[in-house]
C-alpha cells in the first residue's frame, strides 16, 4: 500500500501551510464512519483548533488484560540489538516556515520568553535541541533586504499565483539573526530549507545569510520539502521522478558552487520524500554516491495519519475516537518505522545520519481530543523511542499555528496576549522526557525489550551506555481507574547486580484522553493558556528500594503512565545537569494586533489558510530587565530588549 491519492484539483484551493495534505498510513485501510464524538460542549466550539475542548472516551482496558507483573533482564556488555549512539537533542521540532515570528520571536530584538523557557527545560536534559524552519511555506520563500512595515516576515494573499494556493512568503535575515539570538541563550541548532519550486531560480540568498549569520548553528539544508508531491501539487510536470529530483539537486549543487557565498558546500539534506516514492527509488540512482560530500544527512517526513477529511474534505473520514486505539499500542511506532529499515540500515553503510524531518499524530491538523491528549505524549515517547532504536539519529516534531491540533506549544492569540498565556501540549512532554530518557552522554544506545511477552499495552526500552545499563523506560498505554491494570516490572541485571536503590520519574494522568495538566516528575506545565514555558510544581522523583538479594528492582507503573528508571546516579545527572537557565516573564505587553481579518471570514473560508497566519500571532513576552550578567550574549546582546535575569535551578523552576 503506497499512496492515497487526493485529486490535485482540490489542493488548488488549499492553503497548505502546516503538513502536507497527502498522506497514507498504517490506518488508512480501516474503515471508518463519520460520526464524531465530541461533547455537546465542543461540538459548538468555534475557536482555534489549538484550543478545542474536545475530550474522548478512553479505550476499554483489553481484553485480556496485559500480565500485570512481568520480568526484564537486563546484561553487563553484549547486548544484541542496540541501537547506534544516540543523543539526547534525538527529538527536537520543526517550525512551518509561516509561523516563525509567532513561534520564536517577532524579530531579533523581540524573543518570545516561553520559547526560550520550552528551549532551556530541554537544553538542561540534553544539552542542546534540533530546530528545523521550513515546510512548504518554505519552499516559496524569498529573502528580501526589507519589508515596508518593517516587519521580519510577511505572507501576500492577494499576490498569490502560487498553484497550491500556499501564500509566498518574504522575510528578512533579521530572521536568521532572531535564530542566532536563540542559539545563543539556549544552545537551539536549525536546520533551514533552500527554496525548490524554480530550478531556473535557486535562491540561495536563504544559504549565504543562514550560513553567514548563523556559522556552525545552522546544521542542514533541505533540498525540497516532499519532491514526490511536487507533481502533484502542480510544481513539476505529472511525470517528476526520482531521477528528475537527483538530477535537479545537482543543478543546485552547481549553483552553490559557482556562488562563493556559501562557504559550507556540505550541509545539503535530501530527499525528504513524504512517502509517495520509496527512498530506495533515490538511492537506486546512485544520489549518495554522487552527492556525498555536499550531504549531510538523508531524510524522510511521515505522519501516520490524516485528517483531511475534516480540514478539506477530502480523503477518508476519520474521527479522532475512532482512531485512539491505533496510537495507543506499541504497533504504531513499529509500523511507521518499518518501512525505513532499509534506509537507515543503508544510511549507515553510507556513513550518513537518516533523520524523521516532520512528524506529528496526523497531518491536516492532527486530530481533536486525540492530538492533545495524554495518550498522544505516550505515543510521541514510544514513536521516537522506536525510531531512536530504529537508528534514525533523529526526529523533527511539526509545530503549526492556531488551527492545528497537535502543537506542542501554542502561544495565544495576539489580542489575548496580555490575559493568555502559551498552552503546552502532549508532544513537548514527549520531547522533554526523551531528553532525560537519552540525556546528555552522546551514547545512548536504545533497545526494545519486547517487555511483556511483547505486549502491544505495555513497552518497554533501555538505555545502554558503553555496555552497561542506565535508564529503563515503561509505558503503560491501558487506561484504568481501578488500578487493577497497574503494572509491577521486576528489573535483573545478569553479570552484575542491581542497586540498593534507584530514582524513578513519571509521566502522569489520569487517563490517556487528559488534556493538559499532566505531570513529569510532578511537575506540569499546566492548563491551556496557563504556561510561560516552565513547569509548575514540587519536583518529585520517587526512590525505589531493590532486593539485592534476589537481584530485582520491582517498579510500579499506574494505568496509564510512564516510568523512567535510573539505574544510578550518573545516569540521573546525564539527564539533567540542574543548571537551569530561565528566563521570567513578568512583562507581557500588547503592542499590536495584527488580526486584520473578519472572523467571519475565518469561520467560512476554506480551511487553514486565514486561522494559520491571521490568528496566529502570539504573546509578546518580553527579555525583560537590565541585561548585563555573566552569561553576556555577544551577537545579540545589544538588540535584546531590556536585559535577562539567569537563574540557578530551584526546585521550583526545574
Ligand atoms: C521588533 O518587534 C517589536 C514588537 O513588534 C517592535 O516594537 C520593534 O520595533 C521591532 N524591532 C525592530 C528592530 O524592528
Ligand atoms: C523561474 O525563474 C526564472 C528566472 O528568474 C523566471 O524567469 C521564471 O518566471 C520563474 N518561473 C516561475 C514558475 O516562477
Ligand atoms: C534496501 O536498500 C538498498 C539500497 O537502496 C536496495 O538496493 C535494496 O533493494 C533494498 N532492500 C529492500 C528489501 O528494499
Ligand atoms: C541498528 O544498527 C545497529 C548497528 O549497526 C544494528 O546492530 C542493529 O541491528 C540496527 N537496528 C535495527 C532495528 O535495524
Ligand atoms: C555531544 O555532542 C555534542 C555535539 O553534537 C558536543 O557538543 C557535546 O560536547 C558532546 N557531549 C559529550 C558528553 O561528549
Ligand atoms: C488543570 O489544573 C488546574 C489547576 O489545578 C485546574 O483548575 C483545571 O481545571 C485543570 N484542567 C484540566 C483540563 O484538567
Ligand atoms: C480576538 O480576535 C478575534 C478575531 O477578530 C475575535 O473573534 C475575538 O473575540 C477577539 N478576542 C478578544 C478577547 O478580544
Amino acid at each position: 500500500m503506497r499512496l492515497f491519492l487526493v485529486h490535485s484539483f482540490l489542493l488548488l484551493c488549499l492553503s497548505v501551510v502546516q503538513a502536507d495534505v497527502t498522506v497514507y498510513g498504517p490506518y488508512k485501510q480501516q474503515t471508518l464512519g463519520i460520526a464524531g464524538t465530541a461533547t455537546a460542549a465542543s461540538a459548538s466550539y468555534t475557536g482555534s483548533a489549538a484550543y478545542n475542548p474536545t475530550t474522548l472516551t478512553p479505550p476499554p482496558v483489553p481484553n485480556p488484560p496485559p500480565p500485570s507483573q512481568f520480568n526484564i533482564q537486563l546484561q553487563n556488555g553484549g547486548v544484541p540489538g542496540l541501537s547506534i549512539p544516540q543523543k539526547g537533542s534525538f527529538l527536537g521540532f520543526s517550525v512551518e516556515f509561516s509561523v516563525v515570528t509567532q513561534i520564536l520571536g517577532r524579530n531579533s530584538s523581540f524573543l518570545q520568553v516561553p520559547f526560550l523557557n520550552l528551549m532551556a527545560n530541554i537544553r538542561e536534559r540534553a544539552g542542546s535541541i534540533n530546530i528545523r524552519v521550513g515546510g512548504n511555506t518554505q519552499d516559496s520563500a524569498t529573502l528580501v533586504s526589507s519589508i515596508a512595515d518593517g516587519a521580519d516576515l510577511e505572507k501576500d494573499y492577494s499576490g498569490s499565483t502560487n498553484p497550491t494556493a500556499t501564500p509566498p512568503t518574504i522575510f528578512t535575515s533579521d530572521i536568521m539573526k532572531m535564530m542566532l539570538g536563540i542559539s545563543n541563550l539556549v544552545n537551539v541548532r536549525w536546520y533551514m530549507g533552500l527554496p525548490f519550486y524554480n530550478t531556473s531560480n535557486f535562491r540561495l540568498e536563504i544559504a549565504e545569510a543562514g550560513e553567514s549569520i548563523l556559522g556552525d548553528n545552522l546544521i542542514g539544508l533541505q533540498v525540497g520539502n516532499e519532491p514526490d508531491l511536487y507533481s502533484r501539487h502542480g510544481h513539476r510536470p505529472a511525470n517528476y521522478g526520482p531521477s528528475d529530483y537527483v538530477t535537479e539537486f545537482g543543478q543546485l549543487v552547481t549553483a552553490m558552487q559557482n556562488d562563493a557565498n556559501v562557504p559550507n558546500q556540505g550541509l545539503l539534506i535530501g530527499p525528504n520524500l513524504a512517502g509517495v516514492w520509496s527512498p530506495e527509488d533515490i538511492w537506486n540512482t546512485g544520489f549518495v554516491q554522487q552527492y556525498n560530500q555536499e550531504l549531510s544527512a538523508l531524510a524522510v517526513e511521515r505522519y501516520p495519519s490524516d485528517n483531511c477529511y475534516a480540514t478539506f474534505g477530502i480523503g477518508t473520514p476519520r474521527t479522532g475516537q475512532e482512531m485512539f486505539p491505533s496510537y495507543l499500542t506499541h504497533q504504531s511506532g513499529i509500523d511507521i518505522v518499518s518501512s525505513y529499515l532499509n534506509s537507515t540500515n543503508y544510511a549507515q553503510s553510507v556513513g550518513k545520519p537518516f533523520l524523521m524531518f516532520e512528524t506529528n499524530t496526523a497531518s491536516c491538523g492532527g486530530f481533536p481530543g486525540l492530538s492533545d491528549s495524554f495518550g498522544a505524549a505516550l505515543w510521541g515517547l514510544d514513536y521516537s523511542l522506536q525510531m531512536a532504536y530504529s537508528n534514525f539519529s533523529g526526529a523533527l516534531m511539526h509545530v503549526s499555528g492556531q488551527d492545528v491540533y497537535y502543537n506542542p506549544f501554542t502561544p495565544p492569540p495576539t489580542n489575548q496576549s496580555t490575559f493568555h498565556q502559551w498552552t503546552i501540549g502532549p508532544i513537548y512532554y514527549s520531547a522533554l522526557v526523551m531528553a532525560e530518557v537519552l540525556g546528555s552522554s552522546n551514547a545512548s544506545q536504545v533497545v526494545d525489550l519486547q517487555a511483556n511477552g511483547n505486549n502491544e499495552f505495555t513497552p518497554g526500552y533501555a538505555i545502554y551506555e558503553h555496555g552497561q545499563p542506565m535508564r529503563v523506560a515503561l509505558f503503560n498505554y491501558v487506561s484504568d481507574p481501578t488500578g487493577a491494570s497497574d503494572y509491577t516490572a521486576s528489573i535483573s541485571i545478569s553479570g552484575g547486580m542491581v542497586p540498593a536503590q534507584v530514582n524513578v520519574k513519571y509521566l502522569a494522568a489520569s487517563s490517556v484522553a487528559q488534556k493538559y495538566n499532566f505531570t513529569w516528575a510532578g511537575q506540569t506545565f499546566g492548563d491551556v493558556f496557563s504556561s510561560d514555558g516552565r513547569p509548575v510544581g514540587q519536583l518529585d522523583v520517587q526512590t525505589v528500594t531493590c532486593d539485592q538479594s534476589n537481584n530485582v528492582c520491582s517498579i510500579h507503573v499506574p494505568a496509564p503512565g510512564f516510568a523512567l528508571v535510573f539505574l544510578n546516579g550518573q545516569a540521573s545527572s546525564e539527564s539533567d545537569s540542574g543548571a537551569t537557565m530561565t528566563f521570567p516573564t513578568t512583562a507581557y505587553t500588547k503592542t499590536e494586533n495584527t488580526v486584520t481579518i473578519d472572523q467571519a471570514v475565518l469561520a467560512t473560508s476554506n480551511g487553514e489558510r486565514g486561522m494559520s497566519d491571521m490568528l496566529g500571532g502570539t504573546s509578546k513576552g518580553r527579555v525583560n530587565s537590565a541585561f548585563g550578567l555573566s552569561q553576556a550574549l555577544p551577537s545579540i546582546g545589544a538588540i535584546i530588549a531590556g536585559a535577562l535575569i539567569v537563574g540557578r535551578l530551584s526546585s521550583l523552576i526545574r
